[in-house]
């Protein structure tokens, strides 16, 4: 898969993939769209509301992001964690890993203001696939290199992080066997959230069991969605 880096309009980098004519991200601002939908309105609810689901003994957060990429949202997730006292089990999987000549290149570390964090960055690409890695006692990752389809799933995570390539260029990513595998991951009172607000992809959210909400989206685009297992 040939990638490029572009610069989006808050200044952030993301990949541009030339056989599918499409973004790692939304070219009004990748780290905008990131820290809108997967960190304010997915794993933000879940730091406020500490007590109901993965506190008490019950251990850390379980996040599962489809589709590593460029690490953005496990790095702004690395970055909650230095906010608060949550523990977070971060796993990712990914088909088709992005190099690290080009994760090199890629300007979060800077935008963000977090050049201490750089190390941790690096390791989120280098560290080893298949095996927990601790980046710090409150952050573990597991990266997974296979695709969502053939991966096996725990079933016990409280947020999903959906982020596809959009159903437009990657259809089979949207189907409701991948929704229902999903749903069947996610603990009761967790939650699935992705940027695309299409009908049908909400349709087929509902008809696997989850209650979907559509919110406002992040610049540029007018809704998202966060789809709920009650
Ligand atoms: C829209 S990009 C987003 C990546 C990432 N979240 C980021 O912020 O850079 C979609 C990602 O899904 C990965 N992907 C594509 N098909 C996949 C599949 N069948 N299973 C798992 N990952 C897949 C791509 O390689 C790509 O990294």
């Amino acid at each position: 898969m040939l990638r490029t880096i572009i610069k989006t309009a808050d200044g952030s980098h993301s990949l541009f993939v030339e056989e599918l004519n499409e973004h790692y991200h939304s070219i009004h601002g990748a780290i905008q769209e990131s820290k809108h939908v997967f960190i304010d309105a997915g794993l933000k609810p879940f730091v406020i509301c500490s007590s109901d689901l993965y506190r008490g003994g019950k251990g850390p957060l379980a996040i599962l992001e489809i589709g590593l990429g460029t690490g953005l949202n496990a790095m702004l997730t690395y970055i909650e964690t230095q906010k608060s006292d949550i523990k977070i089990h971060y796993t990712a999987i990914e088909a088709y890993p992005v190099s690290g000549d080009l994760t090199d290149q890629l300007n979060y570390v800077e935008l963000l203001n977090a050049q201490v964090l750089q190390p941790v960055y690096t390791t989120i690409h280098a560290c080893e696939w298949g095996i927990p890695v601790a980046l710090s006692n409150q952050f573990t990752i597991l990266k997974i290199k296979n695709t969502l389809q053939e991966a096996v799933l725990e079933n016990s995570y409280h947020l999903i992080y959906f982020d596809a390539f959009g159903p437009g260029v990657q259809p089979e990513m949207w189907t409701e066997e991948i929704f229902a595998k999903l749903f069947a991951s996610v603990e009761s009172g967790g939650c699935l959230v992705t940027y695309c607000a299409k009908g049908e992809v909400k349709r087929t959210l509902k008809r696997v069991g989850f209650t979907v909400e559509s919110l406002p989206g992040p610049p540029g685009k007018r809704e998202m969605v966060r789809a709920r297992k009650n």
